[in-house]
């Protein structure tokens, strides 16, 4: 059997397989569904420290190969989140790593990850800093300086795991994925959604009501391949990948380009199995090549 265990920082995941942010809710939806246990981990709908109703709709539609969001991070607050979220993701024995943003005031991430440091539940907080549905005209994401910032007042905060979540609305990504190392981040996750937009001719009205939302899905696998490449590049920590993620070939397209796991988001939408399947298709690929360690594959692309 290969081996498909791996690392983020200090923890350590049976497999490179995890659910993204935002597509998996807390989980509970999908416990019917599939066996929770197999995944290498869970990560969680972004929570604030307030609950947050989102941004009107419509705030999804499908697009060629993807579909557009503004969600607006709707959530019910972090004490709700504790109370009722938390201890049915627990109960899967899977690791959770908790997604945070802050609405207006960055210092609300200091609060959120001093609140959850404590709680032993969490095995990582992954710091949302690129989400595009928050009406901000910059996100901390789009500037090295800011991501360093940010990421250091945090990790003077929390010993748990930190995880950077970077947008792809930059030019050049390796500064940024580079800001978030030196401030002590254990990983970046990229990519978060490209800025897109939808128009209906036949109404002559936007798709989306807020206009300018997040494009994802298989329509922009080619975009986050690139940019986990140039990451990869220039960091030493470890890159979880993801976007258009479908099956265990494009999960190791992220893998061989130097992504130490990978995140499934749309594709839940469509089959919410569909991450177990990766695992069982990864394996798969690494007894048909005779590979015993998934770890030989990560970053082996040569150009
Ligand atoms: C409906 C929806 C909601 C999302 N909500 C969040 C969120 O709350 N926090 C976050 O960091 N990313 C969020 N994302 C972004 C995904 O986690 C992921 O980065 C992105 O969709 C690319 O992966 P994919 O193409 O596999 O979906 C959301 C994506 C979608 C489609």
């Amino acid at each position: 059997m290969p081996n498909l265990s791996v690392r983020i920082g200090k923890l350590k995941l049976k497999n490179p397989v995890m659910v993204a942010s935002g597509t998996f809710g807390y989980a509970e939806e999908f416990r019917d569904f599939m066996d929770l246990r197999k995944l290498g981990a869970i990560v969680t709908k972004t929570i604030t420290l307030k609950p947050r109703q989102g941004n009107p709709p419509p705030r999804t539609c499908e697009t060629p190969a993807g579909m557009l969001n503004s969600i607006g991070l709707e959530n019910p607050g972090l004490e709700v989140f504790i109370k009722e979220k938390l201890p049915v993701l627990k109960k899967t024995g899977v690791p959770v790593i908790v997604s945070i943003a802050s609405e207006s005031d960055p210092r609300e991430f200091i609060t959120l990850a001093r609140r959850l440091d404590k709680i032993k539940a969490v095995a990582a907080i992954e710091l949302n800093i690129s989400c595009p549905n928050l009406q901000h005209t910059k996100l901390i994401s789009q500037d090295a300086k800011e991501t360093y910032n940010l990421v250091s007042q945090v990790r003077k905060v929390t010993q748990k795991i930190l995880i950077t979540k970077l947008s792809p609305n930059v030019t050049n990504i390796a500064p940024i994925a580079l800001a978030a190392q030196n401030a002590g981040s254990d990983a970046v996750s990229l990519i978060n959604t490209l800025t897109a937009m939808s128009i209906d001719v036949d109404k002559r009205k936007l798709k989306i009501a807020l206009g300018i939302a997040g494009l994802s899905g298989p329509a922009i696998r080619p975009v986050a391949v690139r940019m986990v490449w140039e990451a990869a590049q220039k960091i030493r920590i470890p890159i979880i990948g993801m976007g258009g993620i479908i099956d265990a070939s494009s999960a190791l397209e992220f893998i061989l380009a130097g992504a130490t796991a990978v995140s499934v988001g749309t594709a839940n939408f469509i089959n919410p199995k569909v991450s177990i399947e990766i695992i069982e298709g990864l394996k798969k690929y690494l007894s048909e090549n005779k590979i015993k360690d998934i770890k030989i594959l990560i970053g082996s692309l040569r150009i």
